[in-house]
């Protein structure tokens, strides 16, 4: 299949790299092409973009309007506060009757030693910010709990046995990423939480992920919900 992944991050390479061995024509988003392959490793990042797409022959790079042109299906895998701003340079025909998988929080950029703050709250979401702003997309909210090394690897945590969670519009899409999160990934607890409205509060889960984190000096842990 093509697939379209917005964002250059960890998330973005993670995904992409997964999804390009398991023999999908992934075309990786960028703002600026020239400008990406010409950054330097930084603090956070293991390598360059340019070392990383190198090793990662079958991921092509374009901008967020081509990876957006070239994917059946788009991931949006950029910094929260720049999602409206990565989408609104794709054609809109270019995101017509797409589904978009939306793993991005509605954090702020990163603010040095300060709290994270989410800049949606409560009675509205990110998600649903990009499904107002491009109706004929199909949002679905998934992966953004988990780190992106989980959200592609899941059975190298626990077996597999932990959740995560989608919500979206479209109930028809709503199962199409729950099988593809299943099929592509090996998601074995994919829970349908239904409405895009509920990406208010998988939104939210960031702020208490973010707290475990820190408590626990890792990003290798999950939700599981017991009942
Ligand atoms: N990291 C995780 O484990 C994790 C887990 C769950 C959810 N998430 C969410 O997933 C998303 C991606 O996270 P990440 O850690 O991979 O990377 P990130 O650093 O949050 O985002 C990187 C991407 O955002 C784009 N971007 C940043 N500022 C921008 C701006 N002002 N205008 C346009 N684009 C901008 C970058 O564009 P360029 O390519 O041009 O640099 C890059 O493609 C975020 O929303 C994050 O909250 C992350």
């Amino acid at each position: 299949m093509k697939i379209g992944i917005l964002g250059t991050g960890d998330v973005g390479r993670t995904l992409a790299g997964a999804l390009a061995r398991r023999g999908h024509d992934v075309m990786a988003g960028t703002r600026d092409v020239r400008r990406k392959l010409g950054e330097r490793p930084t603090d956070t990042d293991e390598s360059s973009y340019r070392d990383w797409l190198a090793a990662h022959k079958a991921v092509r790079l374009g901008t967020f309007a081509e990876a957006a042109r070239h994917g059946e299906l788009l991931v949006n895998a950029t910094a929260g506060h720049a999602s409206l701003e990565a989408l609104a340079t794709a054609r809109p025909a270019d995101l017509a009757d797409k589904i978009l998988i939306d793993v991005a929080n509605a954090l702020g950029p990163w603010n040095d030693g300060g709290e994270m703050e989410l800049f949606v709250v409560n009675t509205d979401s990110l998600s649903e910010r990009i499904q107002r702003a491009h109706p004929r997309l199909l949002v679905v909210k998934a992966l953004n709990t988990v780190s992106a090394r989980v959200m592609a690897e899941p059975a190298a945590l626990a077996g597999g046995d932990h959740d995560v969670f989608l919500a979206g519009d479209d109930a028809a899409a709503r199962e199409t990423v729950s099988r593809f999160l299943r099929e592509e990934f090996g998601w074995k607890t994919v829970i349908d939480l239904g409405s895009l409205a509920a990406a208010r509060g998988l939104e939210m889960m960031i702020m208490v992920w973010l707290k475990i984190w820190a408590a626990l000096g890792t990003a290798d842990f999950n939700f599981k919900i017991v009942r």
